[in-house]
């Protein structure tokens, strides 16, 4: 099973100069607990944003045409074909951004877990790619209201295509 796992708002972003649009702590503890375990494939910018270089617990499997790239416990991947096989034995697998991974992978995903922010980013630079609901079945869907620590309205859905 091969998933996407992303944070968008509702205009499509999911990125901004390099980085995530905002700091939402409930999301991250949502992504630590689907894709702990399970190998996770990420493009070369995404790996470089990530505050603490590999995620552990997970085969972090990076895409880059830069074949001197090395990084600390990094599986590389020298296109997504190549992390595709990389990661063929595992029972599920997770793409892990950016825009680009996604664009290139988003036809051959067959579950996504997106957290939907109820906010605009006019300001952002990277999109998710366009999808369309009707090819995708839910599975779960969970609202949360905006709190202390979390700055916006959000929602953990969870689709599989039909
Ligand atoms: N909201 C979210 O959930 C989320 C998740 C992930 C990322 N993001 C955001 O998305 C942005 C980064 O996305 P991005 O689209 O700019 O970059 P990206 O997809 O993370 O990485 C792009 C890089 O991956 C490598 N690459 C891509 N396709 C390749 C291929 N077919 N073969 C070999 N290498 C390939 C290239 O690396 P080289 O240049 O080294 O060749 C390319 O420059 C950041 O703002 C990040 O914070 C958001």
């Amino acid at each position: 099973m091969l998933g996407a796992i992303v944070v968008v708002a509702e205009n499509g972003a999911i990125g901004y100069n390099g980085g995530l649009l905002c700091h939402l702590p409930a999301d991250l503890k949502h992504f630590k607990e689907v894709t702990m375990g399970c190998p996770i494939i990420m493009g070369r910018r995404t790996f470089e944003s990530l505050p603490k270089g590999a995620l552990p617990g997970r085969k972090n499997v990076v895409v880059t045409h830069n074949a001197s790239f090395h990084a600390d416990n990094v599986t590389v991947c020298h296109s997504v074909d190549e992390a595709m096989a990389a990661t063929a034995d595992a029972e599920r697998r997770f793409v892990l951004g950016g825009a680009q991974l996604y664009a290139s992978t988003i036809h051959c995903i067959d579950e996504l877990f997106l957290t939907l922010l109820h906010a605009d980013f006019p300001e952002a630079d990277t999109f998710f790619p366009t999808i369309d609901f009707s090819e995708w079945e839910e599975v779960s869907r969970e609202a949360h209201s905006a709190d202390e620590r979390n700055p916006f309205d959000y929602t953990f859905l969870h689709l599989k295509r039909r």
